[in-house]
This record gives structure tokens, C-alpha cells and sequence, in this order.
């Protein structure tokens, strides 16, 4: 893909469905009775081995342009695959699934792409063996191929070393096979989405600070699930309308849950001109339209609790750094170096071929903005989040910038770049 320099961005823009959100209806829908309707479902590949993944567990699942229909089995219907399962390039389905998997009555393996194949499987492992399971690491590395036998699981009080929902997820999802209350506690409160459809669907969620708490053994009855839009793909846009001189770009119906706004606190905190307009609600997530005009930038420190909140943003705020005066300092963020490629090396190698002022250290990054970005060849590394963050770049460099292996946008969100290409004016 080659992106050339744009002098403005102007428009209107509804980014797809929410990731997260998409993987759980397919996950719940699968585990409850009766039927799940899901609309505004993310056609994504990641969400696309979810459906994958349970249409091999027995459960009829059917896609159309209107919406997804998933026939559930109930808590204990899933029946054993005939293949091993295919995660694909999603560390959502792995985990989360695997969570699943450990309470049932058959024996599954996993394995996926060459990316999750080298991710950390060891961080579920460990408490989903603490509550008895029988999950391994087929190649005794603590990644994937995964193999998990049945076994009785018992409900345990697990303290998380990572604010990971897919590690939360991941135990929750075993708390409902095991034998009592099941209770995760974070070092900071990570995505919700989880607990907000679990109790949806008619499970027992309760959160106490940082701590969840879910009994086992409910009944989960099938749902209409309505998806906002991400917050994460409409992150790119909210970056793009604040660098770009003189932008106005107006974003719709988009997830705001406070668990995954911490892109626009710190844009605020930039000095970015957002506004949130018609608030709204859907099945417990709330959502909004969002308004970003180009904006002058300073730099600023993302730390701590907010890091969560914010995680898969972090390489577009990278991009926007180095449009802000000052430095930018990103810290706690080590878990960027367990995500679908090193993120700090690969924003740190990309943006320094485009001239940035960028130093990589061990949980984050160090921008001083303010330099004109110059196009380069920069590699996504089959990353999803890096093509985007660099097409956001490339408009804003002097020259042509090229992405390498850029199709793999098809991860969270297919037509990226044909509604990028909207907003030129
Ligand atoms: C996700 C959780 C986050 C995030 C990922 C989606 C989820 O991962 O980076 O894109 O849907 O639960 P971690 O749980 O590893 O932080």
C-alpha cells in the first residue's frame, strides 16, 4: 500500500463492529440456550476464527450481510472436534477459548498462525491449572499448540501479574464449569466486556474494585447483542483529524466503556479538540458519535492504571507524539512486546526510517514531537494496528510511504483503507 500526503481529512465515518465485543457474542452465544442475534458484527478474520472455532464444536452458527445467528448448546452441549482448532492470528479466541475449553468433557487442541504460535499461553496455563485443569503447551514452550483434557475444575482466587481481559476472560469462562465462586484480581481494571455480557446472557458477575467474582454453573439464555463500533479502529481517525490540518472528522456510534476511552483522555490531555456527542446504550456498553478537529499538540505521560484502557492504541499514539510538541513518555507498557508483533521495536524501527525522534525502553516508549515526518518502507510485520498507525502517518509525511504486507488490516478492520480514502477532500 502507498500513501502519499493529504492536506486535509473531512467527513463523516462508522467504523465496524467492536472486536472484543463481537468474539464474546459468538463465545456466550455458543454456551447459552436458544438463539443469539448478533448485528453489527466485525467480519473480521480474528472474529471469523471464533465462529471457526465453534462451528467445529458442534454449534450452528450462521453468517449473513444482516447479522450472525448462533444456535447455542447450552453450558454443556459443545461436542468434541474432529480437527484441531485454528485460532488464527487472534490471541481473543486462544485465550478465551481455552478458558472454555478446560470445562469440558472431551479432549481439544489448538494451535494458530506463526504470530500466536510464539504469543504467551503460560499467563492461562498457570491459573487454569491452579483450578485444575489439564492444559499444556504441546511443545513445552508455554505457547500454542495448546492440548486440554478434561478435568474437575475448582473454583480458585487467582491475583493476576497482568491487567489482561483475556487472562480475566480466560478464568471466568473456566469459573463457570468449576465447583464454586471463581474470583480474579488485577493489578489495574482491564477491558469489561466480559462481565458486562456474562451477566447480559444471565450469568453472576460482581466486580469489587479491581476483583471479579462469577458463580458457576448458570443458565445462560441466548440474546440480541447489538455491537458498538470499535473504539480501537476508530482510534486511527480520532489520531488522522487531530494531525491533519484542518481536518473535521466525525466518527459514529462508537464504544466508549471507560474500561477503553483512554485514547481520549489522552488526546484530551494533548490538547486534542474532541467532542462526545449523543451519548447512548447498548446491552450495557456505552456508546457515543465522536468529533475531532485538528488540533496544536503538546506532549505528555501515559502511565499506570490508564495503560489498560488504552493498550492497543498505543502505536497510533505513538504517530500522534510525534505531532506534539514536547515529549511524550508511554511506561507500563511491556505488555506491547507480547501483542501480534513487539510493538515497541516495530514503532520504534518504523518511525525512526521516517526520521521521528522515537527511543524505545523496556515498557514503552520516549517521542520528542515536533520533527517532520519523512515517507519510508515500513514494514507491518503482519501487525494489523502497525499498517494502520503508518497509513496515518504516510498522510501526514513528506513523500510516499510504503507499506509492506499492509492487506493484514483484514484482522480487525477489512475495508480500512477504502474509508480512509473517504475523507480525502
Ligand atoms: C482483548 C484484550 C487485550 C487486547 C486485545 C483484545 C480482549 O489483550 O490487547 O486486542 O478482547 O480481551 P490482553 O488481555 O492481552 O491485554
Amino acid at each position: 500500500m502507498n500513501i502519499t500526503r493529504k492536506t486535509r481529512l473531512q467527513g463523516e465515518i462508522t467504523v465496524p463492529g467492536d472486536k472484543s465485543i463481537s468474539h464474546r457474542a459468538v463465545m456466550f452465544g455458543a454456551l447459552s440456550k436458544g438463539t443469539t442475534e448478533v448485528t453489527n458484527f466485525l467480519q473480521g478474520a480474528d472474529c471469523l476464527s471464533t465462529i471457526d472455532c465453534f462451528r467445529k464444536l458442534g454449534v450452528e452458527i450462521e453468517n449473513t450481510p444482516e447479522h450472525i445467528l448462533i444456535h447455542g448448546k447450552g453450558l454443556h452441549g459443545l461436542s468434541e472436534s474432529k480437527v484441531q482448532l485454528d485460532t488464527g492470528n487472534s490471541g481473543t479466541t486462544t485465550r478465551l477459548i481455552s478458558g472454555i475449553l478446560a470445562g469440558q468433557k472431551f479432549r481439544t487442541t489448538l494451535t494458530g498462525d506463526a504470530s500466536i504460535c510464539k504469543r504467551p499461553m503460560g499467563r492461562i496455563i498457570t491459573p487454569l491449572t491452579e483450578m485444575g485443569a489439564d492444559i499444556k503447551s504441546m511443545t513445552g514452550n508455554g505457547c500454542a499448540p495448546l492440548e486440554i483434557n478434561p478435568s474437575a475444575l475448582h473454583g480458585i482466587h487467582y491475583n493476576s501479574p497482568v491487567a489482561s481481559a483475556q487472562v480475566k476472560s480466560a478464568i471466568l469462562l473456566a469459573g463457570l464449569y468449576a465447583d464454586g465462586v471463581t474470583k480474579v484480581t488485577e493489578p489495574y481494571l482491564s477491558r469489561n466486556h466480559s462481565e458486562i455480557m456474562l451477566n447480559f446472557f444471565g450469568a453472576n458477575v460482581t466486580t469489587e474494585n479491581t476483583t471479579i467474582a462469577i458463580e458457576p454453573e448458570p443458565v445462560l439464555e441466548g440474546r440480541k447483542v447489538v455491537v458498538p463500533g470499535d473504539i480501537s479502529s476508530a482510534a486511527y481517525f480520532i489520531v488522522a483529524g487531530l494531525i491533519t490540518p484542518d481536518s473535521e472528522i466525525l466518527i459514529k456510534n462508537v464504544g466508549i466503556n471507560p474500561t477503553r476511552d483512554g485514547i481520549i483522555q489522552v488526546c484530551k490531555a494533548m490538547g486534542g479538540n474532541i467532542e462526545i456527542l449523543n451519548e447512548n446504550d447498548t446491552n450495557g456498553e456505552p456508546t457515543a458519535d465522536i468529533l475531532v478537529k485538528y488540533s496544536k499538540l503538546h506532549g505528555t505521560t501515559i502511565e499506570g492504571a490508564i495503560i489498560p484502557t488504552l493498550i492497543d492504541e498505543l502505536p497510533i499514539i505513538a504517530v500522534l507524539a510525534c505531532f506534539a510538541e514536547g515529549t511524550t513518555v508511554i511506561k507500563d507498557a511491556a505488555e506491547l512486546k507480547v501483542k501480534e508483533s513487539n510493538r515497541i521495536d516495530v514503532m520504534v524501527n518504523n518511525l525512526s526510517l521516517m526520521k521521528a525522534d522515537i527511543t524505545g525502553t523496556d515498557d514503552g516508549m520516549i517521542i520528542h514531537g515536533g520533527k517532520t515526518l519523512e515517507a519510508a518502507v515500513v514494514e507491518s510485520n503482519l501487525d494489523h494496528r502497525i499498517a494502520m498507525s503508518f497509513a496515518i502517518a504516510g498522510i501526514n509525511a513528506e513523500g510516499t510511504t510504503t507499506i509492506l504486507n499492509s492487506d493484514c488490516v483484514n484482522i480487525s478492520y477489512p475495508t480500512f483503507y477504502q474509508d480512509l480514502e473517504k475523507l480525502y477532500s
